[in-house]
């Protein structure tokens, strides 16, 4: 279907985000003939630029990221535009810019993308609609993190909400975006195979991973107060876990799929009190206090953590009893996200050296599913067992180029589909989740177990599995 023409208005228009991943997601959308002849982008920031600076500083800091096809951007840069602001301040002639820039356009979608810090969300929003901006037309888009805690989600939440309605307003979690995500859905409820043995009755346990190589260099100001929890865990990480465990949704619908989501979010245990030692574990990365930053290392730096390892249930029927651990670091030996399924050992083994069942569903960086299964190596004497992989390789499979995850979700925004998106009770019960493992943490006088950088974390994301004698997955 043809694109409808839009306004796409980002705050936070000129920072790292826009330009690492915005605007090169925007100009694939574009070359791909995505964007309708008319629509616009309007980046908003403290700037002080106009339309040609910041033309001129996209065309120097991201056309060598994209393809080189120099009609289109051309193209593309036309439609750029910014306008400087000063939001919730007194100085409002950046709303009158904006004002005059949508006048006329009333009809078209507007899109207000809020790629800035989650304490701007509300003020930005009543500046929008003091300037009369918002019209029935209009979304908001979120990003992350949406909040430090629950308490100060649901205000955001609730300030945004005073502004636009529930349908309005687009959440994003860049993971819903990437494609192997989706092909979760896809391969759980599109074929019949699994589904029967989905459960506890097969799987042993469930391993959720987000391993990057890279640290937290020139990010002090922002991971001081955020950390490996807040940062992955309450999204990205729980998103994975959702759609994992999730039951089939009776349609592939934008509210049939989230209802299901969010009861696994609140079938999840808590972990509270004195269980948090015990089902948790921090980490934090030898020479984190050393990364270059311009601000200095303080208390809370010395107390953040750049991993974690956490032992989650489900309790549900489907699920009770096998634990979900999920992990994520930074400054591990390998950039690497993936579900792991632990399938239970046959129930009487006649062969020897034989172990379970695997499946390993890659996210990154080769996106693809691999089933380890038993087979018999060959040969006439006596029988020898090895775990063989079952591959599907998306990069051989399929030619087509695997878009970037905020390439679909900013399509999806302007299509206003909201599926990928989370819905304020989803945030809210993730939140509700995380809060007593936060806390505890904040009261401990303990700090972050260290670990050496290029390494898979701390000796206590070891022992947490190795206790029930289980491993975490790593390649062979
Ligand atoms: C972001 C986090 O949400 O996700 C970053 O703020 C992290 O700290 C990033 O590096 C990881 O995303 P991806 O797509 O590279 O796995």
């Amino acid at each position: 279907p043809l694109a409808h023409e839009a306004d796409l208005v980002v705050f936070g228009g000129t920072g790292d985000l826009s330009m690492r991943k915005l605007l090169p997601a925007l100009f694939h959308s574009d070359l791909e003939g995505r964007l309708a002849p008319q629509t616009r982008i309007i980046a908003m920031s403290r700037g002080g630029l106009d339309d040609a600076d910041f033309r001129g500083k996209v065309d120097s800091e991201v056309r060598q990221s994209v393809p080189d096809e120099s009609e289109a951007w051309q193209r593309f840069l036309g439609r750029l535009h910014h306008v400087s602001v000063d939001v919730g301040g007194d100085d409002t002639s950046g709303w009158a810019a904006l004002t005059r820039l949508l006048a006329g356009h009333e009809q078209r979608d507007r899109v207000f993308y809020l790629a800035s810090p989650p304490m701007t969300f509300g003020p930005f929003c009543r500046d929008l609609h003091g300037a009369g901006l918002i019209t029935p037309q209009s979304r908001v888009v979120l990003e992350k993190p949406l909040g430090r805690d629950l308490a100060s989600s649901q205000l955001i939440n609730a300030e945004v909400g005073r502004y636009f309605a529930e349908e309005q307003i687009f959440r994003i979690d860049h993971y819903l975006g990437k494609e192997t995500v989706q092909n979760l859905l896809v391969l759980r409820f599109a074929n019949a195979f699994l589904e029967p043995i989905w459960n506890s009755l097969w799987i042993d346990h469930v391993q959720i991973t987000a391993a990057e190589s890279v640290g937290t260099p020139g990010r002090r100001g922002y991971y001081d107060h955020a950390g490996a929890l807040r940062d992955m865990v309450q999204n990205h990480l729980l998103q994975l876990l959702t759609l994992t465990a999730m039951e089939p949704p009776a349609r592939n619908d934008r509210e049939a799929i989230r209802d299901e989501k969010v009861k696994v979010l609140q079938a999840l245990r808590p972990i509270v009190g004195d269980e948090v030692s015990r089902f948790t574990v921090r980490g934090q990365y030898d020479g984190y206090l050393d990364e270059p930053s311009s601000t200095p290392p303080t208390e809370l730096s010395k107390r953040v953590e750049t991993f974690t390892a956490i032992r989650a249930e489900v309790k549900n029927w489907r699920w009770s009893g096998v634990p979900f651990y999920l992990r994520t670091g930074k400054r591990m030996p390998y950039r690497r996200s993936e579900i792991v399924i632990q399938f239970k050992d046959v129930p009487h083994a006649i062969f020897p050296g034989g172990s379970p069942n695997r499946l390993v569903i890659r996210l990154q960086p080769e996106e693809g599913i691999e089933l380890h299964i038993m087979a018999k190596e060959p040969g006439a004497g006596e029988v020898t067992l090895k775990p063989v992989p079952l591959k599907l390789s998306f990069g051989q499979t399929f030619t087509a180029r695997v878009p970037e995850a905020y390439e679909r979700l900013l399509s999806d925004v302007l299509a206003g589909n909201p599926t990928l998106f989370m819905r304020r009770d989803e945030v809210e019960a993730a939140w509700r989740w995380i809060d007593p493992i936060l806390e505890a943490w904040e009261s401990s006088s303990e700090l972050p177990e260290p670990y050496p950088g290029g390494t898979t974390g701390p000796a206590g994301a070891h022992e947490l599995l190795g206790r029930s004698g289980r491993a975490w997955h790593e390649e062979e």
